[in-house]
């Protein structure tokens, strides 16, 4: 039986005398705890082994071998589930010169994108097949800086070609430099599956036109699906207003047309992205088969909407 005490907040009967329940979940929680350690003492893990084939490429030392695959095997107990832990585990436990980019360890920033046996994706979140050994490369069809790091720029160029923001042809009035652009929740559900992309990467180095055309000279190369599909991201939104220019920008030979629809750019992409799909949806664009539907909003919004929320928290 328990009752609530005004000084001691839940008291036990035990034995005819009154003690606090604190005394018995702190006995309870100390045997447990011993019987736990007994059970670890008596059954003792079995290590398991996992080697891991990792490229390695260091231009920068004319002493360094040739691109090369080096291994190491770490013991899986001693180590988190994801491929991202193995390397982490790799670079602190034996060999601090492998290099590799990572920071948000949670499929947000975009820069553990690799190739893991044979398929593109983020380290981070990749499980550790169980599969005796697994092999790492750095994405395909790109230049390789170190080891499993290779340069972005061609990538990110690409992407600022295709202007990733709004672009507004009227003039707007705004209030004291307050900017609010009106849009329906129907219009913004429309953005969905594409405003999520994090630059990773993963589709466009898998995407075997990107491989050949890719990295030809501006403007006569193929944009590859991350722009494209951010270049429809903006092309949909209600609130931009660049649509036929936009459009213009991709009537040509290589930007978009180059795309066979092999889909492999869907297939791996880590946030469950479909490019393929933007770019087939912006080939009926440019053929006139679908227009951008008229906006349920349009306009701006006068003043600070926020602010009276604001002015409570003071
Ligand atoms: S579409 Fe997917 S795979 Fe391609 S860059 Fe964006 S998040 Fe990465
Ligand atoms: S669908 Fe187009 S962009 Fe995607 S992998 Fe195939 S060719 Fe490349
Ligand atoms: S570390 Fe950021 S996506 Fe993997």
């Amino acid at each position: 039986m328990n009752i609530i005490c005004r000084n001691v907040s839940l008291m036990s009967k035990s034995r005819g005398m009154w003690l606090p329940v604190r005394f018995f979940g702190k006995a309870k929680e100390a045997k447990k705890e011993e019987k736990s350690a007994k059970k670890e003492e008596k059954v003792e893990k079995k290590p398991k082994y996992k080697t891991f084939k990792i490229y390695r490429y260091n231009p920068e030392n004319p002493s360094a071998k040739k691109p090369h695959m080096q291994e190491y095997t770490i013991d899986l107990n001693d180590c988190g589930p994801m491929v991202l832990h193995a390397l982490e585990k790799i670079k602190s436990d034996q060999d601090s010169t492998l290099t590799f980019r990572r920071s948000c360890r949670e499929g947000i920033c975009g820069s553990c994108g690799m190739n893991i046996d044979g398929v593109n994706g983020l380290a981070c979140l990749e499980k550790i097949s169980s599969s005796s050994k697994t092999k790492i490369y750095p994405l395909p069809h790109m230049y390789v800086i170190k080891d499993l790091i290779v340069d972005f720029e061609r990538f990110l160029e690409q992407h600022k070609r295709i202007r990733p923001y709004l672009i507004r042809c009227e003039e707007d009035k705004f209030e004291e430099g307050c900017e609010y652009y009106l849009q329906s929740q129907k219009d913004r559900d429309k953005l969905d599956g594409y405003v999520e992309c994090i630059l990773c990467g993963c589709c466009a180095t898998s995407c075997p036109e990107y491989w050949w055309h890719g990295h030809s000279k501006k403007p006569n190369d193929f944009l590859g699906p991350a722009a494209l599909l951010n270049a429809y991201r903006w092309i949909i939104d209600s609130r931009d207003q660049a649509t036929a220019g936009r459009l213009d920008q991709l009537r040509n030979y290589y930007s978009l047309y180059r795309c066979h629809q092999i889909n492999n750019c869907t297939k791996c992409c880590p946030k469950k992205l479909k490019p393929g799909v933007a770019i087939a949806r912006l080939r009926t664009f440019l053929a006139g088969w679908t227009h951008k539907e008229t906006p349920e909003m349009k306009g701006t919004i006068a003043g600070d909407p926020n602010k009276a929320a604001r002015s409570q928290c003071k």
